[in-house]
C-alpha cells in the first residue's frame, strides 16, 4: 500500500449531449471534479496519454455494444497510458506504467482482476503502446492474419490506408508478399503510403472515381479488402472482387458521424457468384494473443519493415477538438492526446 500525496481536484471532460451527426463543441463539457480515492484492491492512476479512437464516436450514441454506451453526464472514455500514483493492490506499484480503459480525465482508477490495467515496460517511446504496438497496430495484425488471410501474390486493397490501422494493415500485406493498393484522402497521404510505406498504388477517394481507379490499380481484381471506412468505398470494392475474396470489416468511419446511415451496398450481391466472405471483428477477442503480436510488430518496427506516424495533441482541454479531426481526415497517424508528462 502506497499513499503518495496527490491533488484533490482534477479536470474531466463529460459528454454534454448525444451528438446527432457531426460532433459539435457543446457535445462536450470540461469541468472540475474530485480526484477519486482508490478502494482496497484498486490503484490511482495519473493519465499520461489518451488514445482517441473513431469507435468512441459510436459509444457516444449511448447504445451498449461490445462496451457500454456513453450517456449524457458521463465522463468520456478512452484507452490510455498512465502512471500509478497510489496503490492499494499488490499488482500495482507506485511509478508503474499501465495501459487500460481510462477516462478523459487527469486521474482514474485501476481496478483489480480481469477489468484491471496491464503493466508495461518503460520502453521509449511509450506512445507506441497506443499506436503501432497498441490498439491500432494489433487491430491491423489480427484483422490481416486471422480475418482477411491474404496470401503471397494476392491483391489487397486497404481503405483508410494512411490512418493508424490502415497504414499498418497495408505494410503487413507487403510483408506477406501481396500487391497492396491504399485508398486515402488527399495527395499528401497518398504520396506517404506509396513513397514511404511501400504500397504499390494509391487511390485518392476525395478527388478520384474510386471504381475507375480500382480497375486501373487492380488489373487482376481484388482478393482481399481491409475496410476501415464502409459506405460507398465498400460498395465500389465489392463490385470488383475475385473468386473467394475475403473482406475484413474493421471499421466504417464514413458512417459514424452522420445523422443517417447510407443504404446498404448495391454490390453486396456480387458475393454470391464470387463465393466471397465478409467478416467483422473486434480486437478485444484476441487479447490472449496480444503479447506475441506485440513482439512481432516490435520486431518489424526495429527492422524498418513497418513505419508508423503519431499525431500527438497537447492538453486534455484540446481532446474534443482533436477528436473531431478524425472525421475530417485532419489527423496524420495515430491520434493521441498528451495529458501529463
Ligand atoms: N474492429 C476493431 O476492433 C477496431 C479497432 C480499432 C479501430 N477500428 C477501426 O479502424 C478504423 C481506423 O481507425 P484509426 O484509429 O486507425 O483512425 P485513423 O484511420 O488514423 O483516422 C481516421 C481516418 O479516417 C478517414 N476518414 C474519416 N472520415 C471518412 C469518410 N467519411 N470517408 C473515408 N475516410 C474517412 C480519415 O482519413 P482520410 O484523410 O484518408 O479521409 C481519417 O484520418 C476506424 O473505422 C475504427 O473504428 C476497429
Amino acid at each position: 500500500v502506497t499513499d503518495a500525496p496527490v491533488a484533490t481536484t482534477q479536470r474531466v471532460i463529460k459528454m454534454a449531449s448525444h451528438p446527432s451527426g457531426a460532433l459539435e463543441d457543446d457535445d462536450f463539457e470540461l469541468v472540475d471534479a474530485p480526484v477519486p480515492e482508490p478502494a482496497d484492491g484498486e490503484a490511482l492512476v495519473r493519465t499520461l496519454y489518451l488514445s482517441l479512437d473513431p469507435a468512441i464516436r459510436v459509444w457516444m450514441n449511448g447504445i451498449d455494444t461490445y462496451v457500454p454506451g456513453i450517456h449524457v453526464g458521463d465522463v468520456m472514455r478512452a484507452g490510455g497510458l498512465g502512471e500509478v500514483v497510489q496503490s492499494r493492490n499488490a499488482a500495482y506499484t507506485e511509478g508503474d506504467l499501465v495501459f487500460g480503459m481510462m477516462q478523459w480525465s487527469e486521474y482514474c482508477i485501476a481496478r483489480a482482476g480481469p477489468d484491471g490495467m496491464m503493466t508495461l515496460p518503460r520502453q521509449e517511446p511509450i506512445t507506441a503502446f497506443l499506436s503501432v504496438l497498441g490498439v491500432t497496430g494489433l487491430t491491423a495484425y489480427f484483422g490481416m492474419f486471422d480475418v482477411a488471410q491474404p496470401k503471397e501474390g494476392e491483391t489487397v486493397v486497404v481503405s483508410g490506408a494512411a490512418g493508424a490501422v490502415g497504414s499498418v494493415a497495408g505494410q503487413i500485406g507487403k510483408i506477406i508478399g501481396c500487391r497492396v493498393v491504399g485508398i486515402a484522402g488527399g495527395p499528401e497521404k497518398c504520396a506517404w503510403i506509396t513513397d514511404e510505406l511501400g504500397f504499390d498504388a494509391w487511390i485518392d477517394y476525395k478527388s478520384e472515381n474510386v471504381a475507375a481507379r480500382l480497375r486501373e490499380t487492380c488489373p487482376d481484381g481484388i482478393d482481399v479488402f481491409f475496410d476501415n471506412v464502409g459506405g460507398e468505398i465498400l460498395d465500389a470494392v465489392l463490385g470488383q472482387i475475385n473468386l473467394h475474396a475475403r473482406i475484413a470489416l474493421c471499421g466504417a468511419i464514413s458512417q459514424y458521424d452522420t445523422a443517417e446511415l447510407s443504404p446498404g451496398p448495391r454490390n453486396f450481391i456480387n458475393l454470391i457468384p464470387q463465393r466471397g466472405r465478409v467478416e467483422g471483428f473486434i480486437l478485444l477477442d484476441y487479447r490472449d494473443r496480444f503479447v506475441d503480436a506485440i513482439l512481432q510488430l516490435g520486431q518489424w518496427v526495429q527492422e524498418g519493415r513497418i513505419r508508423y506516424a503519431e499525431d500527438i495533441v497537447d492538453g486534455l482541454e484540446n481532446a474534443p477538438a482533436a477528436f473531431r479531426r478524425l472525421f475530417t481526415g485532419e489527423n496524420t497517424g495515430k491520434l493521441i492526446v498528451k495529458v501529463a508528462e
